[in-house]
């Protein structure tokens, strides 16, 4: 039996896979769109809360981590986040922005997966789900896969799987063998948006597990404010997750508790207020258990008045660069990302395919291009999909 042709066939029927197949298919590509899943889109539906931050009216080349940082540059600029909306808005699904640039759907993050499928059949791709698949050879120009126990080739096969993170849910480093076998380098791979954990010394701040704070969080040189949420392993919310992704191993971080106040608070509230403690003064900016542990931390239990100006200047001090020395991160069955992938050294910037390899691209999240917290993610997969799918 010969096997079925196409002209180009994706690896992957997630938010970049299923981009490239729509765009190539509706450029009358004949396009087959292979996942292992029985149904496409999984972590689109579970994203955002269920809600699917889809985009951020931000995107920016800087908001991503990558070793080469220009590469997104080109993608981003052909395909932002106004043609997504344009797309989103042609579909009538309402949506609203909810901080920071960050747009999410009113209803449902289903209605993404069906909009991507709508437009796929538009564009009149095939589909493949539910099935493994078992071979990928590569020779006289085509590339043969083997799924269900059916060979189909084409001469281009885009690489679609996304990364590593959440493995319960089907998440594999499938693109990233792929692209070994195919002689392409891969960045160290490293969970990203993960929250940290903290060891028995700290134990005092797991104990205040589901108390969150806007806090400026630092590592490095780079730094985030938004709200932290202490848990009983250690430290997560969007302030953690941002810094997780810029993180070096044995490193500390830096959290600012009072982002807003001035560097002589405690010495202006002692002058105002010299009867109250520096539990009960923390406690107007911070949620009490909070302001009770750090008070706790910095051992002044006496009232302001008794305190000297120079013990009150030290303590706060701290508490706009409270240490904290994470033993690690959950890892990968916690993280919202993988950074790390396929080296963009290997890629076309314009096209994403591959510069040796005729034929082979790669999109996603299983390239080397990490967005921040807030939808970039998205955003990177439908420009990049939108990117190959435009070369197939
Ligand atoms: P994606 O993971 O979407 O798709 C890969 C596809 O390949 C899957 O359908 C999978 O089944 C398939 N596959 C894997 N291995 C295979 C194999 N061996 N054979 C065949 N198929 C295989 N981002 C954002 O911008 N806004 C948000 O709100 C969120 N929220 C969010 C919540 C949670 C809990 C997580 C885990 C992640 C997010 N993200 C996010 C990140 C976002 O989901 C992610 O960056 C994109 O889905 C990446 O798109 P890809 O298409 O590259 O991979």
């Amino acid at each position: 039996m010969s096997a079925a042709t196409f002209d180009a066939i994706v690896l992957g029927a997630g938010a970049a896979g299923m981009m490239a197949a729509l765009t190539a298919g509706q450029r009358g590509r004949r396009v087959l769109l292979v996942d292992h899943a029985p149904e496409p889109g999984k972590k689109i539906l579970i994203s955002g809360g269920g809600r699917c931050n889809f985009t951020n009216i931000h995107t920016a080349p800087d908001r991503y981590l990558s070793e080469n940082p220009h590469f997104a540059r080109s993608a981003l600029a052909r395909y932002t986040p106004a043609d997504f909306l344009a797309l989103v808005n042609r579909h009538a699904i309402a949506w609203h922005e909810k901080t920071l640039g960050q747009l999410f759907c009113d209803h449902s993050a289903r209605q993404i997966v069906d909009m991507l499928v709508a437009e796929c059949r538009d564009g009149s791709v095939a589909f493949s789900f539910g099935a493994p698949v078992t071979a990928v050879d590569h020779g006289d120009g085509l590339f043969r896969i083997t799924v269900d126990g059916r060979e189909r080739t084409a001469p281009s096969l885009v690489l679609a799987t996304g990364g590593l993170s959440i493995p319960k849910m089907g998440a594999t480093g499938f693109s990233l063998d792929l692209a070994r076998r195919f002689g392409l380098p891969v960045v160290q791979t490293r969970p990203a948006l993960v929250p940290f954990t903290l060891g028995e010394d700290e134990a005092l701040f797991r104990s205040l597990s589901g108390v969150s704070a806007e806090v400026v969080a630092r590592t490095g040189k780079v730094s985030f404010r938004e709200a932290a949420l202490f848990t009983h392993r250690g430290l997560s919310g969007p302030a953690m997750l941002q810094v997780s992704s810029y993180w070096q191993h044995r490193t500390p971080i830096a959290v600012d508790f009072l982002p807003d106040a001035q560097s002589d608070w405690l010495l202006e509230e002692k002058r105002v207020r010299p009867r109250a403690t520096l539990r009960s003064t923390l406690a107007r900016r911070l949620p009490e258990r909070l302001a009770e542990a750090l008070a706790d931390r910095l051992s002044i239990e006496s009232e302001l008045g008794n305190c000297r100006d120079a013990g009150l200047r030290a303590a706060q001090e701290r508490l706009a660069r409270w240490p904290f020395q994470p033993t690690g991160t959950e890892g990968y069955a916690k993280a919202e990302v993988m950074a790390g992938g396929i080296s963009t050294r290997a890629l076309s910037q314009k096209t994403m395919e591959a510069t040796k390899v005729s034929g082979l691209f790669a999109v996603g999240e299983a390239v080397d291009v990490t967005g921040w917290l807030g939808g970039y993610n998205f955003q990177w997969a439908w420009a990049s999909g939108r990117a190959a799918g435009e070369a197939l």
